[in-house]
């Protein structure tokens, strides 16, 4: 790709290069989020081991969650469209489980190998649940800066609070993790992606 350089004279212009797209959708009041949450109940969960955080999840037997509900269709339309925004091949829905923080329950940083693009679907969060917070993938390669402010370039961090009926969207290479929960219940439907073109 060329930069696009303004025509005429100008004193100033930025160009924000290669930015990496996170993307919220409201779904809120989705029937589906009521079977997600009966569908929970009558699950047996296991605890995560300590190095991934404190919470549970479905069983690893059953890594096909999102087939047993229609909300799967509506959040393929998201993942398709985020596809097209950011010209990317289209992909499939993988593996779906859902994961279970009470209070003081967190997951320690993590990105999703394996995968191309990762969602987290929130079917119940009480309110004031932790953020998800993602971390900068730019840091690694800067040496020497001072950062006064923290600004699109210069942040650590970026959280994001999420709501009942949030669905977000991220590059699966984009680290994140969330901190100890203040609420006592945070449920998280997560999935990853991959392109069927390849999977041959
Ligand atoms: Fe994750």
């Amino acid at each position: 790709m060329k930069a696009q350089i303004v025509d005429g004279p100008f004193r100033k212009a930025n160009y924000p290069l290669f930015p990496t797209l996170v993307q919220v959708y409201d779904l809120q009041d989705n029937p589906s989020n009521i079977d997600i949450i009966n569908y929970i109940d009558e699950q047996e969960l296991s605890e995560w081991p300590k190095d991934i955080g404190d919470g549970s999840s479905t069983s690893q037997n059953e890594m096909n969650i999102l087939d047993n509900f229609d909300i799967k269709k509506d959040i393929e339309n998201c993942v398709n469209e985020y596809c097209i925004d950011v010209g990317l091949d289209k992909l499939e829905i993988g593996k779906s489980w859902i994961n279970i923080q009470r209070q003081k329950g967190y997951i320690a940083r993590h990105r999703h190998e394996l995968s191309i693009i990762s969602g987290a679907y929130y079917p119940f969060v009480e309110p004031n649940s932790s953020p998800l917070v993602f971390g900068s993938p730019i840091l690694g390669p800067k040496m020497g800066e001072i950062h006064n402010q923290a600004t699109e370039y210069t942040a650590n961090e970026m959280e994001f609070d999420v709501r009942t009926g949030f669905l977000v969207l991220f590059p699966s290479w984009l680290y994140h993790y969330t901190i100890p929960n203040p609420s006592l219940k945070r449920v998280t439907l997560s999935f990853n992606t991959y392109h069927k073109t390849l999977d041959k």
